[in-house]
């Protein structure tokens, strides 16, 4: 374990929380009869850019849209690697038009979108290690999908098959501690087939293994700058994990986030240029 580990600084998107809402279901944390508490989402939303200005992070605003109240969810528009955009196809046709927003930020911050040819949910469903391209499937993002991001990026590809619809994007089960070549990973074995399982134990035998209660408190739902890790205070055991091997975890609670089956992950879209 390095004595010091060491924060590489980011620039993030993201989108103010003023139309989230619950008003469709299409993942099983979704209740449309659950309310929301706008204001509430507003301040955890707004203490979570601040933690990240306050550890140096640069983050970037998109306009958000009213009739699209799951837009807050800004990882879900796009993977972006190398400067290069590759823009989401989502599942669900209450969210397709999000990518009409996005791509215009994009286009205007100087960059050129090229659009997945099948459902595809940008860092939602595919995270970039370092070395490789981690990819979920088998609720949102396609293989087709995953095939078309390795021709794009040129990152070699590892699919996993997610199975609980709980976990519905592999950002809701997965998270890399450090994208150097060497980098770590935290992750719930249980939210993937056996043979993922598998892959994930051969390509990080040092991984962080999360219990079913941090998964289920959105704490594979976390950012990392390598060595602060923003984290959902209810994933205890998790953060514990992570102190002793040298993250400090900084503590955001996004829970009326979750009402929508959302977190910390969730909201932030990673600009890698
Ligand atoms: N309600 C949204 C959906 O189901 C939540 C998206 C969460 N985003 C994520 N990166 N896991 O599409």
């Amino acid at each position: 374990m390095p004595d010091s580990r060491v924060p590489r600084l980011r620039r993030f998107l993201v989108c103010e929380p003023r139309h989230f809402a619950v008003q469709y279901s299409i993942n099983p944390w979704m209740h449309p009869d659950t309310p929301v508490d706008v204001d509430l989402a507003q301040d955890q939303w707004q203490e979570l850019i601040r933690a990240y200005r306050d550890h140096g992070h640069t983050v970037e605003t998109v306009e958000p849209v009213a009739a699209l109240p799951d837009m807050v969810f800004a990882a879900n528009c796009a993977l972006v690697l190398g400067g290069r955009v590759l823009g989401s196809l989502f599942h669900a046709p209450e969210r397709r038009a999000e990518s009409t927003a996005y791509d215009a930020w994009f286009e205007n911050a100087g960059y050129e979108v090229y659009r997945a040819e099948s459902v595809c949910e940008g860092e939602g469903d595919l995270i970039p290690t370092g070395r490789f391209l981690l990819a979920g499937t088998g609720f949102r993002t396609t293989r087709e999908a995953h095939r078309q991001a390795q021709e794009f990026f040129g990152v070699p590809v590892i699919s996993l098959q997610l199975v609980d619809p709980r976990f519905y994007h592999l950002d809701t089960a997965l998270f890399v501690l450090d994208d150097g070549p060497d980098g770590n990973i935290a992750y719930y074995p249980e939210a993937f087939s056996p043979g993922s399982r598998a892959v994930l134990a051969r390509l990080y035998p040092d991984a962080v293994i999360a219990t079913r209660d941090d998964a289920m408190a959105f704490g594979l739902n976390s950012v990392s700058d390598g060595r602060h890790v923003f984290i959902s205070p209810r994933a205890k055991d998790l953060a514990d994990q992570l102190a002793r091997q040298g993250y400090v975890p900084v503590p955001v609670d996004l829970s009326e986030f979750q009402k929508a089956g959302g977190g910390i992950k969730c909201v932030t879209q990673e600009i890698r240029s």
